[in-house]
Order: structure tokens, then C-alpha cells, then sequence
């Protein structure tokens, strides 16, 4: 067993586990967009989770932090914050920014974080970098909406996981990457259609199952 602070708060934990979680575990919000339970090593791409631990230099993503015990964490500082600020307008710069005709609209983890970090969604500072077009056919059965996409990663690996190989990339380079099929519809037993994984996990419902 280990016992950690965060935020001057006793936890008891196993050694090991991944301090992202337990902080979530334990009712302590850490602002996230990529992090998947089972994904090890985690994807650590949005780096919005970060956290100050002590002893180490400078803030770090707490998704790539494994827990050990005395282990002593602070969640609310203002290096933390202003980190987690800049990465938020970064990410709301190349985002489209429709919330009451979105599918995410209240389950969205842009507006849990816009709201608990004071950042507004829509704002004039924000240099916007939005892609040509907002809506792509990714296979017959899905909508993508580029401008929606956070390039979280989570359809990829979800994706892997479920198929023991992806059938999703990352296409392009920089503020033109977008999610993107290999080739033409697998030719597998279960259809995407069936499956339609990738929809389901996506945070801001960039991916939608086209149905009927
Ligand atoms: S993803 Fe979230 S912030 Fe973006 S339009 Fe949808 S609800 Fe609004
Ligand atoms: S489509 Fe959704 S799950 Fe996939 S990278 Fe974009 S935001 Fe993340
Ligand atoms: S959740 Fe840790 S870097 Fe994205």
C-alpha cells in the first residue's frame, strides 16, 4: 500500500498506479482530454493534466506519473494553471465552438474545463486555426467533423484495442492533421458499422455513426 498527499490530502493507493487516476478516484479534478485507463504508456498528448510533485523540476502531465508512497502533490498552482490555460486556448483556437447544435453539449470536456479553468469558449484573443472544411465522410457509416476533432487519440487506440490493429490514423501535419481511414472498409467479421467503437469513445463527438 502507499500513501500519497494531494493537495494536503491523505490517499491510500497502490504503488504504481497511475496518479492521474487515483486523483480522479478521489473526487480531485485534474483538467484532461487523453487519458484512457488502459492505455499503457498513456498517450500524454493534450498535456493539460499536469500536476507539481515534489522533487521534481517542474510541472508534469500526471498521466505519466506512477504512483509511490510519501509521494506529496499539488494540483492548484499557478504554474499548473497557467500551463493548463495555455493548452486549453490552444486547443479551443482550432475548435469550433457550437455548442447548441453539438452532440457533446454538456458532456463536453471542453466546457468542464473552459468553466473550471475560467477560459471562455468563444473568445477574440484566441488566434483562430480552423480547417478548410468541417465535415468529412471517414467510411460510409461515419460523419467526421474535422473542427470538432481534439486529436485526442482515443478512436485510434480504442480502435487497436478492439481490432488488435487500427483502422484509424492520424493524417497530415500540424494544424492540418485530421483523423483518417486506411484504405477502404476492412474486410473483417465485425463491420465498423457494428462496432463503431471510435464514435462511442470520442470526447467531443468529432465521429458520428451515420445510421438509417
Ligand atoms: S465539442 Fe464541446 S465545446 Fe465544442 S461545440 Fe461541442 S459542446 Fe461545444
Ligand atoms: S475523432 Fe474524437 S476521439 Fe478521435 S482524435 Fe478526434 S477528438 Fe479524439
Ligand atoms: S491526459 Fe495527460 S497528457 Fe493528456
Amino acid at each position: 500500500m502507499a500513501i500519497i498527499t494531494v493537495d494536503g490530502l491523505s490517499i491510500e493507493t497502490e504503488p504504481g498506479r497511475n496518479l492521474l487516476s487515483v486523483c480522479l478516484e478521489n473526487d480531485i479534478y485534474i483538467p484532461h482530454l487523453c487519458f484512457m485507463e488502459w492505455l499503457d504508456p498513456p498517450h500524454a498528448s493534450c498535456r493539460l493534466c499536469y500536476v507539481e510533485v515534489e522533487g521534481k523540476a517542474g510541472p508534469v502531465p500526471s498521466c505519466t506519473v506512477s504512483v509511490a508512497s510519501g509521494m506529496a502533490v499539488k494540483t492548484d498552482t499557478v504554474e499548473v494553471r497557467s500551463l493548463q490555460r495555455t493548452a486549453l486556448k490552444f486547443f479551443l483556437s482550432a475548435h469550433k465552438v457550437e455548442c447548441k447544435v453539438c452532440p457533446a453539449n454538456r458532456q463536453c470536456p471542453l466546457q468542464e474545463m473552459a468553466k473550471f479553468l475560467k477560459v471562455p469558449l468563444k473568445s477574440k484573443d484566441l488566434n483562430p486555426r480552423l480547417k478548410e472544411k468541417d465535415l468529412e465522410a471517414l467510411q460510409p457509416c461515419f460523419e467526421y467533423y474535422p473542427n470538432r476533432c481534439v486529436l485526442c487519440g482515443k478512436c485510434l487506440h480504442t480502435c487497436e484495442r478492439v481490432k488488435g490493429q487500427s483502422l484509424l490514423t492520424f493524417a497530415g501535419r500540424g494544424i492540418d492533421m485530421t483523423v483518417s481511414f486506411y484504405g477502404g472498409l476492412p474486410n473483417e467479421e465485425i463491420s465498423c458499422e457494428e462496432c463503431a467503437e471510435c464514435a462511442a469513445v470520442c470526447p467531443v463527438k468529432a465521429i458520428l455513426l451515420v445510421t438509417g
